[in-house]
């Protein structure tokens, strides 16, 4: 160690020497005082000052881990190369090395052998926790708790920070409407405005203060449209208006940039014909310019040499050369940039003053971070001992997975469950699963280290517990290993679970996905019950119809006939290492349930993409009686199964008394919306009470509804109170047909209630 620090200490002297030369040089030169410079910059061009032409690129040069640290040195292949490029200063980031130990050995080549010894940082994806798996980003969201989302960002830096990482590849912020699209579970869902709020917090925890070394740097990702493929197929075609991009995809980015992101990552897809990662529209106009991020964009994984399957570069040279045009600063595992940037700025197709800025942006962050004062920041061991998996870590991942989850239906109030004199009969291979409530992107995560809903039922000791799977769900992997298998014929365990559900008071039954059945690139094309769940269902039903079903998925099923027969259903995704204890609390009703859809429920995959601020369309209802000519299916209902922003409660909520300071107001006014919301059933309850609005005459077309406002409020039996709701000038703006962010005068309706579905509603106007 003492070693390591000798030579940084070296560097630094090195650097200070230049600094303090670039800055007298400043001062001679111009008669602005001292004070006045940008600390900061002057830093980072002190530092650029010193660099070659390839040790500038070096810093835009991301590698994935490529050798074991505690093995011998790679001296042949590609681990032998990328570790020559280490030793050279042609590596200014890592990915997917973890670990005190290794962090260590691998900030010490870069601090202590390369030339400048400028420290590397390090990324991983801590996608929903690091090794204590927090819920599915999208179950978070449907907490719609910005504090409890923020905190466990935080938590999860914490412990990410403590393994040497000081950069996740999240949050995700892209908003997705296709239940299809695998990676709807890394998300907040479907709506921008709550998109925006959530990718806020998680910037916010992530980021948290960057001189302490708890926090870690966020990366907005993934820019642009990604979410938009064509079928919902991963990394498929993105074909979207401008009116789309601007009004629902590009918000949540831009609240981002507003709260601080340090980085973004750019995407695979194409958008409009252009691969994202070679798109200057995207990066250089919109983010850089109209946004000024001054933090740095690194690309996907390969995606600069994807942009050649793409049929948009010739080959890894012409990608590199496209993409650092476009704007893409940080290459992640293409190598395009490491092995030509050096020969196009020589041949005059890149220009250094672009490298120069790539550069810059990601030297700033590295001492935003600290890593020149310490590259060992966050190499701790003792540290990393103390905080993985620590109780306190625990907890919060327990009460952030306690408010994800939601229920979707309680006939005849069948939940909560009693505490005793009960026969349960606890149903399906997911609810004695120790893996699967994980997810996917758990990658540091062990396997079987979930707290299973037996293990969660089992706490309680007054009922009496049976339990038999019915049938897998997965067995095993297919050809690739991060795809499941899912079981389609094995119906052996069938009769067991029926004669366990036979002499129950009551069956609890864990159905759903599996863990790897979500994530990136594992779209679906039916996303009803997974291979013979369904069947299994149905078949328990018949002999017992009182069954609670809690549902693991991570996205939006389509389930149809559980809605119709089942009288209780409890969403509760895949919520992480401490599954099983949430949904046990729920189901015996020691957390009463909070959560809302953050994503619309289909009946139906031929419905999907289905969002709750659709557009109205020219023939939004039957006309004439019994038409066909209007917009419908004519074997499906136009409707979603649960709509967005839904979820029950053990309490009950009413809504009345909506009222508005004023029918009207303009320019620089306001109106004050409010509600009185009372909680008429047993026991104290919170509700997320929701102000939706509809312009309904635009200079485009304008969505049905449109999230504007919602507040989370507790209420015990019979307590009432009154939600006030703003609405201003702001409130109403969009992205117009002038092409811009503004308000146009009109009438408007304005909606509060517990769902997107359900709501009171009154009119106003706005004149300017
Ligand atoms: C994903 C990114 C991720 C990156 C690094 C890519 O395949 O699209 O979201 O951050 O891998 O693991």
């Amino acid at each position: 160690m003492r070693q390591m620090k000798h030579k940084f200490v070296f560097t630094s002297f090195a650097i200070t020497a230049v600094l303090i030369a670039g800055c007298s040089n400043k001062i001679i030169k111009s008669s602005i005082s001292y004070s006045k410079v940008n600390v900061l910059e002057t830093k980072v061009d002190s530092v650029l000052k010193l660099m070659t032409l390839e040790e500038k690129v070096g810093q835009l040069n991301q590698y994935n881990g490529f050798w074991e640290i505690t093995g011998p040195t790679p001296k042949e292949g590609q681990a032998a190369k990328k570790y020559e490029d280490l030793k050279k200063g042609l590596v200014g980031s890592m990915l997917n090395v973890k670990g005190v130990k290794d962090v260590t050995a691998l900030q010490k080549i870069a601090v202590e052998q390369t030339r400048l010894g400028i420290p590397l940082i390090f990324g991983f994806d801590v996608i929903h926790g690091y090794k204590t798996i927090s819920p599915i980003p999208l179950a978070e969201a449907a907490s719609w708790d910005l504090e409890a989302i923020k905190k466990s960002a935080a938590i999860a830096a914490e412990e990410a920070s403590s393994v040497g990482l000081n950069w996740t590849f999240a949050p995700m912020v892209d908003i997705s409407r296709d239940a299809r699209w695998g990676r709807v579970m890394e998300g907040a869902g479907e709506d921008t405005y709550l998109g925006s709020k959530i990718a806020v917090a998680r910037v916010q925890g992530f980021q948290g203060d960057l001189s302490s070394n708890k926090n870690i740097l966020a990366c907005a990702k993934h820019f642009a449209g990604y979410a938009f493929a064509e079928s919902g197929r991963d990394y498929n075609t993105v074909d979207v208006s401008e009116t789309t991009l601007q009004n629902i995809i590009f918000p949540p980015f831009k609240a981002t940039v507003d709260a601080g992101v340090r980085t973004f990552m750019n995407s695979f897809n194409e958008l409009n014909g252009i691969p994202a990662t070679g798109n200057s529209y995207l990066q250089r106009e919109v983010l850089k310019g109209d946004w000024k991020f001054d933090g740095f964009v690194v690309s996907d994984w390969g995606s600069i040499n994807e942009m050649i399957s793409h049929g948009y570069a010739k080959d890894s040279k012409h990608a590199a050369e496209i993409a650092l045009n476009a704007g893409s600063d940080m290459d992640m595992e293409s190598s395009a940039y490491v092995e030509h940037l050096v020969a196009l700025v020589n041949e005059g197709k890149v220009k250094e003053s672009l490298i120069d800025d790539a550069a810059r942006r990601i030297l700033k962050v590295k001492f935003e971070l600290g890593l020149f004062d310490n590259p060992y920041k966050y190499c701790d061991e003792n540290r990393e001992k103390e905080t993985v998996g620590s109780p306190a870590i625990q907890e919060g991942v327990l009460d952030m997975a306690k408010k994800s989850i939601v229920l979707l239906k309680n006939q005849n109030d069948l939940l909560p469950l009693k505490k005793s004199g009960q026969k349960i009969a606890v149903i399906g291979a997911l609810a004695n699963d120790k893996t699967s409530p994980l997810g996917s992107w758990r990658i540091a995560a062990d396997d079987n280290t979930a707290v299973s809903v037996l293990e969660g039922l089992e706490n309680y000791k007054g009922n009496q517990l049976n339990y038999a799977k019915g049938a897998d769900v997965s067995v095993g992997r297919t050809q690739f290993i991060w795809e499941t298998k899912i079981n389609t014929t094995d119906k052996s365990g069938f009769e067991e679970a029926i004669a366990i559900a036979k002499q129950a008071d009551i069956v609890v039954m864990v159905l759903g996905e599996h863990g790897l059945q979500s994530g990136e690139g594992r779209s679906r094309s039916d996303i009803g019950l997974p291979g013979v769940q369904q069947e299994l269902l149905e078949a328990i039903f018949k002999v017992n119809p009182n069954v609670v079903l809690v549902l693991n998925n991570g996205r939006p099923l389509a389930i149809p006939w559980a809605d119709e027969h089942i009288p209780a259903i409890v969403e509760a995704w895949q919520l992480g290492t401490q599954s099983g204890n949430a949904i046990a609390q729920v189901l015996y009703g020691d957390y009463n349930p909070s959560g809302k859809l953050p994503m619309t429920f289909p009946r139906n995959v031929g419905q999907v993409p289905i969002y709750y601020n659709y557009k109205n369309t020219g023939r939004p209802v039957m006309n004439e009686p019994d038409s066909v000519f209007w917009s419908h299916y004519i074997d499906e209902k136009n409707t979603p199964l649960y709509p967005f922003g839904y979820g029950l409660s053990y309490s009950k909520f009413e809504y009345s008394d909506m009222q508005l300071t004023s029918n009207s107001f303009a320019k620089n006014g306001k109106i004050e919306v409010s509600v009185n919301i009372k909680n008429t059933g047993k026991v104290t309850g919170k509700e997320v009470v929701q102000m939706y609005i509809r312009d309904l005459i635009g200079s485009t077309t304008r969505p049905v509804k449109e999230l504007k406002g919602f507040e989370m409020i507790e209420l015990n039996p019979n307590e009432t109170k009154k939600v006030v709701f703003l609405i201003d000038e702001k409130t109403i703006q969009y992205f117009t047909a002038n092409a811009k962010w503004e308000s146009e005068p009109g009438d408007f309706k304005v909606f509060i209630g517990g769902s997107s579905a359900k709501t009171l509603e009154r009119d106003f106007q706005y004149f300017n």
